[in-house]
């Protein structure tokens, strides 16, 4: 369970969040888009405790994210794992120690435990035998799916995706949008993905937030956002910019 009650946070006087209000369940996946600079990647760091709202609560298992002390941070970081926008590998350490640091630092796996977990990872993504490639050698379609390998390593119960298929060409999206679903349904992962690209909110969620102006425009399933007639959230949709918001 992710819960987020009137969060608010603002950088030098850029208020980015005014009163954010939602719910996740267990085992649900949810979409959540926004126009660039909407507050989708502030919102995503204050679930993963990176950053501290101004005032408001997140809730995580029924933890109070936003005081816990670094240990219990890292107690939750451990059953969470992060998908960054930018792959954000280290490009000096190879595929599989990309992995493998992630896995030393936030589990008590033994060293043989996190060689095959790296393996049985990168066979979850399509990337077997890549452990030895450095990320400079990889693809941007690579790039990412060495990111969500080293996000499910840790077998977490929340996965959290930022822009997973920015940047990706059509076949690339379909690839990384199926193996979202894959783990959404093999382990129930509680799922949020942030992303602009309608096609991928349509083919992973059923669920989808929608944030503007600092605050929720849109709760509700990808049959009502059809249906619904509120400008952002048309404007948003169709990608029109001659409706008005
Ligand atoms: N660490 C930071 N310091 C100052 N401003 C920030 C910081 N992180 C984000 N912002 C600002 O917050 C706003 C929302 O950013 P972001 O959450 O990255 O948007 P997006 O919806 O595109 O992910 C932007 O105006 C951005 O410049
Ligand atoms: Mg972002």
């Amino acid at each position: 369970m992710i819960k987020v009650r009137d969060l608010y946070k603002s950088f030098d006087g850029n208020k980015v969040l005014k009163g954010v209000n939602f719910s996740i369940e267990t085992g649900e996946a949810v979409a959540i888009i926004g126009k660039s600079g909407s507050g989708k990647s502030v919102l995503l760091k204050h679930i993963n405790g990176l950053l501290k709202p101004d005032s408001g609560e997140i809730w995580v298992d029924n933890k109070l994210v936003n005081t816990l002390s670094f240990r219990k941070l890292q107690n939750i970081r451990a059953k969470m794992g992060m998908v960054f926008q930018a792959g954000a590998l280290f490009d000096s350490l190879t595929v599989g120690e990309n992995i493998g640091l992630a896995l030393r630092r936030l589990t008590k796996l033994r060293e043989n435990e996190v060689l095959e977990r790296v393996q049985s990872s990168l066979i979850d993504v399509d990337l077997q035998g890549t452990e030895n490639l450095m990320p400079a050698e990889l693809s941007g379609g690579m790039k990412k799916r060495v990111g969500i390998a080293r996000a499910i390593a840790i077998k977490p119960d929340f996965l959290l995706y930022d822009e997973p298929t920015t940047g990706l060409d059509p076949v690339m999206t379909d690839i990384i949008n199926r193996l979202i679903v894959k783990f959404q349904k093999i382990n129930s992962i509680t799922s949020i993905i942030v992303t602009h690209e309608m096609r991928t909110v349509f083919d992973v969620s059923n669920r989808i937030i929608m944030l503007h102006n600092g605050k929720v425009q849109f709760d509700g399933t990808s049959e009502e956002i059809k249906n619904c007639n509120d400008l952002a959230v048309r404007q948003f949709i169709t990608g029109d910019s001659s409706l008005v918001c």
